[in-house]
């Protein structure tokens, strides 16, 4: 990258809301006016038939029963968020389970959930790795499939052979960098790949539910109706998708109007919408999660942890984006697998809900706590402090201020709560990569290697 101020700089008149022609009318793409999320929304939790006592959905049993339907778009044109009988997944789809979060989601969930079939859908893309599954790729519920969440055949053959009840939706280009270099592949996977598994899902859970249903009495109380709550489809989103913060903004609550900045941040707002309208539309019975960053181990070198943490060991500078005073709320990767695990048993289908890991930092925070860390479990042979190769460089284009969620909503309707702080799960994190130099040496080759050179100009 340059030091050149660029045309789309965030200094640049033309993209503030103020001046934009984009931002002066009311917008198609503003969710505000919408039923979408500032009213008392379609989506929005405080509807009586939400409160588990006294939903007449929960004053049954909570054993996994058949209901009467409250989903069905022949009783209600616009679908609600109902909480219902409890999710019990025994058939898992996970998408992007070689990436990042995917992967540890997959290790959580086989820990957690012994007999679980756990299949993972992933095209090994430069961010997928088949080492980041090793630990468990013997155990006897694993399956992984090397294939494209864009190949719909492939995919409902899946859903059917597998006889998947629960899609856990990761797979994703990720990395905001890469969408202002190249957003094609953003649009590609993320707004057409998740299509692609909507309507695949569509076709195994209700069409063929509805097709049993106008050939059997007895499937009017078939385990594939949308309405039993026995299938569902779980899209993992991000707190980008609500734009950028100033300094004294209330956090990102789910009400919050969608207002996304970058490719990668709007291709992700276009999979949520797509995933809602599955739901409103067609009665897919879906939850989605909005996160803020996740840290662990596992993530892809590309992102600035474990950026930072791999450029000490190498003696490399660290390069910190403009004046470093952005702010992220930064979340353990094992407090996020713990929140979709809520989500997804204890969650209101059509809900979505955001996890924060309750933690803003600045940039210039973090890699200063990377530093004292490194310099502590890995300090430089001649001893000079790793905060010795904090870098300024050019700043990203369109780069948001500050994230910051509100989990109110998943704490009070779900009991959610982050148990790793900052303070721990850096360690841990950091002791993870330095335990684990075969792995970081293996991904920093080829395409990583090209990826450094050209986003650092290097
Ligand atoms: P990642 O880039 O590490 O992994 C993405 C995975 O998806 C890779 O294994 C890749 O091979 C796979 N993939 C990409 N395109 C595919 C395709 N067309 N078909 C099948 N597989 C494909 O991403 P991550 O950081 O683990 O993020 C996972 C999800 O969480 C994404 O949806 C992302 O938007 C979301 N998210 C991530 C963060 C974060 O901090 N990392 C924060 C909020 C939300
Ligand atoms: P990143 O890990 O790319 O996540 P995201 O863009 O999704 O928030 O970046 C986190 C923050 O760190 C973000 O404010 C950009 C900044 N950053 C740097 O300052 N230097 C870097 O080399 C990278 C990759 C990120």
């Amino acid at each position: 990258m340059t030091t050149q101020p660029s045309p789309l700089s965030p200094q640049s008149s033309v993209l503030t809301p103020q001046s934009s022609a984009l931002s002066t009318q009311p917008s198609v793409l503003n969710p505000q006016p919408s039923d979408l999320s500032t009213q008392p929304s379609a989506l929005s939790p405080p509807s009586s038939t939400l409160n588990p006592q006294t939903s007449d959905l929960s004053t049954q049993p909570s054993a996994p029963k058949p209901q009467p339907s409250v989903l069905s778009s022949s009783q209600s044109s616009v679908l609600k968020p109902q909480s219902s009988v409890l999710l019990t997944p025994h058939s898992l789809l996970i998408t992007g389970g070689a990436g990042f979060i995917g992967s540890n989601f997959v290790h959580y969930w086989i820990k957690k959930y012994q007999e679980d079939r756990v299949v993972i859908l992933d095209a090994l893309t430069y961010a997928g790795n088949p080492a980041n599954l090793e630990p468990v790729a013997n155990h006897p519920q694993y399956r992984f499939v090397h294939g494209d969440i864009r190949d719909y055949d492939l995919v409902v053959n899946l859903l059917q052979e597998e006889k998947i009840d629960t899609i856990v939706h990761f797979a994703a280009e990720s990395h905001v960098d890469r969408s202002i270099h190249g957003p094609d592949a953003f649009v590609d996977t993320n707004i057409i790949g998740t299509h692609t598994l909507l309507k695949a899902a569509k076709k195994v859970w209700l069409d063929r539910s509805s097709e049993e249903l106008e050939s059997s009495s007895i499937a009017q109380s078939s385990v594939l109706s949308p309405q039993s709550s026995l299938c569902r489809f779980h899209h993992v989103s991000t707190d980008e998708v609500y734009g950028s913060l100033g300094p004294d903004d209330p956090a990102f609550s789910e009400t919050t109007a969608y207002a996304p900045n970058s490719p990668y941040a709007a291709s992700k707002a276009g999979s949520d919408y797509l995933v809602r309208s599955y739901f409103k539309t067609y009665g897919l019975p879906m939850t989605i999660s909005n996160c803020s960053n996740n840290y662990g181990p596992y993530q892809f070198p590309e992102k600035l942890i474990p950026l930072l943490i791999l450029n000490c060991l190498a003696g490399e500078s660290l390069p910190i984006y403009g004046d470093g005073l952005n702010i992220r709320d930064w979340l353990h990767v094992d407090d996020h697998c713990r929140g979709i695990d809520l989500v997804l048993k204890k969650g209101t289908v059509g809900q979505t809900y955001n996890i924060g890991g309750n933690c803003e930092k600045t940039n210039m925070e973090v890699v200063e706590a990377i530093c004292r860390l490194m310099d502590e479990l890995s300090p430089n042979k001649d001893s000079a402090p790793y905060s010795s190769l904090i870098t300024h460089v050019k700043d990203r284009l369109g780069h948001d201020r500050r994230y910051a969620i509100d989990a109110n909503l998943i704490t009070s309707e779900l009991g959610y709560a982050p148990t790793e702080s900052f303070e721990t799960g850096l360690r841990k994190t950091v002791e993870w990569y330095l335990a684990n130099q075969d792995w970081c040496q293996n991904i920093m080759v080829g395409n990583y290697r090209e990826w450094i050179e050209k986003n650092y100009e290097k």
